[in-house]
């Protein structure tokens, strides 16, 4: 569901409308419309039993991601999403430096230090993206975690659509608009210090890439500020932007309450802005993975 055999012909080839065709198929019957069918309740999530490890890996195997809600809110343990992530096939954490030493950060309002000025330390508003969108392609990020140990007073939800989603929609508008964005020098971030405090080198890179298991691997931020795209790219872009904020019928709103987190393979997400106040401090742990999730037992 999630992509196809990199023995059989991909559907993700303009070559191959006979593979796309079939697997858009499977893939639009399966693909959740509501957020309760990505829900899955666990115990412990440092422990989980079979069953609810293969719950979990079986929506992300429809829907490239799935929403947990276990026992421990309130609880601020990074070994939480780590050993969350170790069960489910996430290993190597992508470190940058705002993370703490053990590659797990802690996202909540920080005042008055060095991640202030970047926008996860803020309650403001983070428009829609993946993950490491400007990482070199030696740190892509194919897995993620968040695990909300206590939610904000209000707001701070995020609204979700599997990256297979879009590149349905814009294959199904015009085949062109994907061609160009799977170019490698569709999108360029311009050497900076970028919004999480990582000093970086320019990368360019495409949008819709293939890797070498056959799955589909999406960058994009719907930043305007310091991006670069390519000229013959403008249309893909003009079109994507207005599919996410248009919404689907599969773009989901999630509000991770405490103990509940979100697990997938780096689908596009959004987060609206927040507010903290009387003892409710958002605290939420992000973990990204050069891995991708692994498949139910
Ligand atoms: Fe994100």
């Amino acid at each position: 569901m999630s992509g196809a055999s990199k023995d059989m012909p991909s559907p993700f080839s303009l070559e191959q409308p006979a593979a796309y065709a079939a697997w858009r198929e499977g893939k639009l019957a399966a693909a959740p419309t509501t957020l309760a069918e990505l829900l899955v309740e666990v115990n412990d999530p440092r422990s989980l039993s079979g069953a609810e490890r293969n719950a979990i890996l079986e929506r992300v195997q429809r829907a490239n991601m799935a929403i947990y809600a276990g026992n421990n809110g309130g609880e601020a343990d990074p070994e939480i999403p780590r050993r969350l992530g170790e069960q489910l096939g996430l290993f190597n954490l992508d470190k940058h430096y705002l993370a703490d030493d053990d590659g797990i950060s802690a996202l909540t309002v920080a005042e008055g230090n060095t991640h202030a000025e970047f926008i996860p330390y803020t309650d403001r508003a983070i428009k829609w993206h993946t993950d490491g969108y400007y990482n070199p392609p030696e740190r892509t990020v194919r897995g993620m975690l968040l695990h909300c140990v206590d939610p904000a007073l209000s707001g701070g939800d995020n609204q979700l659509l599997d990256h297979e989603i879009a590149y349905i929609l814009l294959r199904d508008r015009d085949p062109e608009l994907v061609r160009v964005l799977a170019m490698p020098d569709a999108m360029t971030i311009p050497a900076r210090r970028e919004t999480d405090g990582e000093a970086r080198p320019a990368q360019s890179g495409p949008v819709f890439s293939v890797d070498d298991q056959g799955h589909l691997h999406m960058r994009y931020t719907a930043r305007r500020i310091s991006i670069q795209w390519k000229d013959e790219a403008a249309a893909a872009v003009a079109a994507l932007e207005e599919i996410l904020a248009t919404g689907t019928p599969w773009t989901l709103r999630s509000r991770l309450e405490a103990g509940m987190g979100l697990i997938c393979n780096n689908v596009l997400h959004d987060r609206s802005a927040f507010r903290d106040g009387g003892n409710r401090q958002r605290l939420l742990y992000r973990a990204r993975y050069y891995e991708r999730l692994g498949a139910p037992a």
